[in-house]
């Protein structure tokens, strides 16, 4: 059967400044999800990640479908409104457009699909993060696809050696979609080139060089682009098929030990370290840390189990703290160098009329 995954996020308010939803929030999310979903999804799954839902959803209309997005657009709305009469804190603050047209993408929330074949069995992983970027999935990814230290199935499974073929979109292009497509092991060191820049090169689908088939689908979009100022980060999601010749569950989770340094804490103006947590968890420190979560489902005519929370588990604590310690280091120099993001990353716009009050202020001293 062919089906399609589509995974929505986007923060419509939360409870006590940019924390959680409220339990109400997500009810109502849920419930508009259930009731315009039927005859059009087949399964769905309504989760939060610090302040963000993210609905996963199931059903036969291929990727971007303006039905499927709708819906999920009128459910944030629905969330809205009980965010606005619980006052709730940026209540609808990633629809940032009035009316919907057509298609979520561009218009603020996060959105992650894919549409395949089902195998006969299908494990696949949702992954929601908060206070980062898309950005900051192209270092796990590129890991757990490319590097034989996280994949031992590179070289241990012929199909999974065959490679993988990226496609990379550069996030910072407005006027339409520019993409390269680069394939691993060739142009390894092509795609490392790109993929170093977490706030402009973002990889959007890796498919199998073995069977062209599509192992995953991040996020693209950056509000900034669209709404041209600062409305939270782009807080991103992902969906990453795994088994047989895409890489093993444990080699795309085995990554995110790292626990690697990535843009979004504080003000979306600051680095952190990305902690792998538990699903439904909030924020706290300093607006942060930035976390991801990770949901392994499987599914069989697209109808979902219930989910496994893959960082839910003893080990995950040990890196939870590490991440911790991470996170404490670099807050330990507050404002100063690589702490808060670069000047152009800057998503508070403050900062600039500070600077052009300063910049009127330097004098160039005459010579002598
Ligand atoms: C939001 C976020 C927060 C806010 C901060 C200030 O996702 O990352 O760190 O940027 O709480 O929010 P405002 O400017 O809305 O008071
Ligand atoms: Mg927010
Ligand atoms: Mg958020």
């Amino acid at each position: 059967m062919r089906i399609t995954l589509t995974g929505i996020k986007a923060d419509v308010g939360s409870i006590g400044g940019h924390l959680k939803p409220s339990a109400g929030l997500i009810d109502a999310v849920r419930a508009s999800v259930k009731r315009d979903g039927k005859g059009l999804l087949i399964d769905h799954y309504v989760s939060s990640t610090g302040d963000d839902v993210a609905i996963l959803m199931t059903h036969e209309h291929g990727v971007d479908c303006d039905r499927i997005h709708k819906l999920a657009w009128d459910a944030f709305l629905a969330g809205t409104e009980v965010a606005k009469a619980q006052g709730l804190y940026g209540a609808g603050q990633d629809l940032l457009s009035d009316a919907f047209s057509g298609n979520a993408k561009g218009l603020g929330p996060a959105v992650a699909e894919m549409e395949f074949e089902e195998r006969p069995n299908e494990p696949f992983l949702l992954f929601t993060a908060d206070k980062t970027e898309p950005g900051a999935y192209n270092l796990p990814l590129y890991l757990a696809f490319a590097d034989p230290m996280y994949n031992a199935g590179l070289a241990l499974a012929p199909a999974i050696g065959k490679g993988f073929t990226f496609t990379v979109m550069d996030v910072d292009h407005t006027n339409g979609d520019r993409v390269i497509e680069l394939s691993t092991p060739e142009e390894s060191y092509d795609l490392v080139a790109l993929l170093r820049d977490n706030g402009r090169f973002v990889i959007e689908s890796i498919r199998s060089r073995h069977d062209g088939d599509i192992a995953a689908a991040s996020c693209t979009t950056r509000l900034k682009n669209i709404a041209g100022t600062y409305v939270g980060k782009d807080d991103p999601i992902m969906i990453v098929r795994t088994q047989k010749s895409f890489p093993a569950t444990g080699e795309i989770l085995a990554p995110f030990e790292i626990a690697h340094l990535v843009s979004g804490f504080m003000r979306g103006s600051h680095t952190g370290s990305l902690m792998p947590v538990k699903a439904s968890s909030g924020v706290s420190f300093f607006d942060g840390p930035p976390i991801v979560s990770c949901m392994a489902f499987s599914v069989q005519n697209g109808k979902l189990t219930e989910p496994v929370d893959a960082f839910d588990h003893p080990y995950w604590d040990w890196v939870r703290d590490k991440a911790s310690l991470k996170s404490h280091h670099i807050r330990q120099q507050g404002f100063s160098g690589p702490a808060m993001l670069g000047y152009h990353e800057l998503e508070y716009g403050g900062i600039r009329h500070r600077m052009k009050d300063l910049d009127e202020r330097f004098v160039v001293r005459s010579d002598g």
